[in-house]
């Protein structure tokens, strides 16, 4: 089915929870606080993951108010009225960030994930989501993602190489699902030390078990199942999906990696060499 997208800025934004207002008012009027906690990421990159992980860090926030996405009609609100210090989630690529988060103190954690993986997230994501526009083919799915802003959110590689020209600062921490993944205990080790947060063992191993993909797909306040179908229709997918690293291998052709990989080494730059996928 067609999907009417919300244009801002020459990105395509999903109906369903945006409109031009809500994201022009993050960008350009939403008052950024120094001790606001934001979790940035392209989508399908590890976004709900790192919110159960931050939320499970930061108890002194209610869980049940979690992370809002303050770029969202919905969102905005939760956002506003959201006693600090605030975590806030969005898929914002940087050059449409709050404009008063620059000069302020506020943190950003940034998580990223094998481009190949996200669009095979993304390519099933797509499917299950009224608010996307359903693919044609795997295929068709793949030259849209490589072509830049013909997917919901814009181009993969315009995110990665903006939000990464923060590397190096002080308030900007940037992982990746595939470190997540490999050594989840001492992720949240660092993250806790980003956000000066202590946390003893027990609490540790408590974040530890139930940021696992087997506890996360089971809990109804995360794995989507609560959303109404309309939104998010559970007979055509699963949002906790596989939870693995290189996915993609099952999907791609050989051709089709070539010609990635191609034009990966084109948009990276010096980024290249910097990620576990390299
Ligand atoms: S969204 O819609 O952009 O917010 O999606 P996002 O949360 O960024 O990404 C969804 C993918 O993250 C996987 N996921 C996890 N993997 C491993 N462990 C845990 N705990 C976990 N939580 C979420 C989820 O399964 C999606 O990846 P795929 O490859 O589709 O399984």
């Amino acid at each position: 089915m067609p999907v009417e997208y919300v244009m801002y800025q020459g990105i395509k934004f999903p109906p369903a929870y945006n409109s031009e207002q809500s994201l022009h008012f993050a960008h350009r009027e939403f008052q950024v606080q120094d001790d606001d906690v934001f979790n940035v990421t392209y989508p399908k990159s590890g976004t709900v993951w790192m919110t159960e992980i931050l939320s499970l860090i930061c108890r002194t926030v209610l869980n049940s108010t979690r992370m809002p996405w303050f770029t969202t009609r919905l969102g905005l609100e939760a956002a506003l009225n959201y006693p600090p210090p605030r975590l806030l989630t969005c898929h914002l690529p940087i050059q449409l960030f709050p404009t008063s988060f620059f000069g302020s103190r506020a943190k950003v954690i940034y998580t990223l994930r094998n481009p190949k993986d996200v669009l095979v997230s993304y390519f099933y994501f797509s499917k299950m989501c009224s608010s996307y526009e359903d693919p044609e083919s795997f295929e068709q799915f793949l030259g849209d993602f490589l072509s830049g802003d013909a997917v919901p959110h814009g181009s993969w590689f315009n995110h990665v190489r903006g939000w990464m020209e923060m590397k190096g600062k002080d308030n900007f921490f940037f992982t990746t699902y595939e470190e997540l993944q490999q050594d989840l205990r001492g992720s949240v080790q660092r993250l806790c030390q980003f956000l000066g947060q202590a946390l003893d063992e027990g609490a540790l191993t408590a974040v530890v078990e139930n940021a696992s993909f087997r506890t996360m797909r089971e809990n109804q306040m995360c794995n989507s199942t609560l959303l109404p179908a309309d939104i998010m229709d559970q007979e055509k997918g699963t949002f906790l999906r596989k939870g693995i690293c290189g996915d993609w291998k099952n999907h791609f052709t050989a051709a089709q990696s070539k010609a990635f990989d191609g034009i990966y080494r084109d948009r990276m730059g010096g980024l290249l060499g910097a990620f576990p996928w390299d």
